[in-house]
């Protein structure tokens, strides 16, 4: 007999959902579990690993890229791997290395009494999270959740998810973070549609390379932001032979009128270097209050 199959209002989002990255061309959204058999912890030789020490008591550990088996690796990212392509817009955003900014952004988290205290019991997103250390610092230093977003699936299922694993839930070393971890792969504007989540705190570290997707950038941090959340963005004061940089960004967020900004750090020894705080500058609007909006501790 002829039934109709009713879709669950979950089911029909990610229908959409799905219809709009196809449409667009985009890298759909998808949420990525972490294995069962990683999920008490994963051992990885030492020889694999480099260490970041963000601050005296708090240090990642994280696969270093090289080592990874091109097995492990399909299609595009593969090839771009091969041929030493830093990223290719659209196909690769270039997660696998890890980042310079990653280390200055990570070291003002772990080193600043004013975001140590932010972290604690905070929800945190890792917006192109590459290796991850700033989600994994995040979940060290208290966050009560931390999701992890990258464009490309094998970023996260290759290296973050297993740095994840190594760093905070292992069970031989007696390392159980409390942090509640979510992992999700696709472009920003599928991220955007897939998931109704505020953040307290928004991580980035070199994202701004490419002018083309800052309006996607910016429509994602206002679509994701608490009112009283935060956004932490590293970057280079200038992306030479790409286009992009702070002082652009700076113009498309005043351009939008939404989001406030300031520089909380800066360095200019060898490339100029930056971060950047941005917080709501007025009310957010109507779509971002539909969420439960709570606020961080100050
Ligand atoms: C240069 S990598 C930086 C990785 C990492 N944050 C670091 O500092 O080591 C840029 C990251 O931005 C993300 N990204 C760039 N464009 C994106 C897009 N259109 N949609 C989703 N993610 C994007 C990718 O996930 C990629 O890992």
């Amino acid at each position: 007999m002829f039934e109709f199959a009713f879709l669950s209002s979950d089911a029909v989002e990610d229908v959409s959902n799905r219809a709009a990255a196809a449409a667009s061309n985009e890298q759909e959204c998808v949420e990525l579990q972490i294995p069962e058999d990683l999920r008490q912890g994963i051992d990885i030789e030492p020889d694999r690993l480099h260490v970041f020490v963000a601050s005296l008591d708090t240090q990642v550990e994280y696969l270093n890229c090289l080592t990874l088996p091109q097995e492990d690796l399909s299609g595009q990212v593969l090839s771009a791997e091969m041929n030493h392509s830093d990223l290719i817009p659209g196909v690769y955003e270039g997660g696998l290395k890890v980042w310079e900014c990653t280390f200055d952004l990570g070291e003002l988290i772990a080193e600043q009494e004013r975001y140590t205290k932010l972290l604690k019991n905070a929800s945190v997103l890792d917006l192109g999270c590459g290796s991850g250390i700033l989600g994994i610092l995040a979940a060290k230093l208290g966050a009560a959740s931390v999701c992890f977003q990258d464009y490309n699936r094998e970023v996260l299922t290759n290296v973050t998810i297993k740095n994840y694993c190594f760093n905070c839930c292992n069970e031989k070393n007696d390392i159980q973070s409390q942090a509640k971890p979510s992992f999700y792969s696709g472009d920003w504007a599928s991220f955007g549609r897939k998931t109704q989540e505020l953040y307290d705190i928004i991580l980035t570290s070199e994202t701004i390379y490419d002018t083309r997707n800052y309006g996607k950038l910016i429509n994602l941090l206002k679509s994701k932001l608490k009112r009283n959340g935060v956004v932490l963005l590293a970057a280079k004061t200038y992306y030479f032979g790409v286009g992009g940089g702070l002082r652009q960004f700076e113009q498309a967020l005043e351009a939008d009128g939404m989001l406030g900004h300031r520089v909380a750090w800066e360095c200019d020894n060898g490339v100029r270097r930056e971060i950047l705080e941005i917080r709501w500058n007025a009310e957010p609007p109507a779509t971002a209050e539909a969420a439960v909006v709570e606020t961080v501790e100050k």
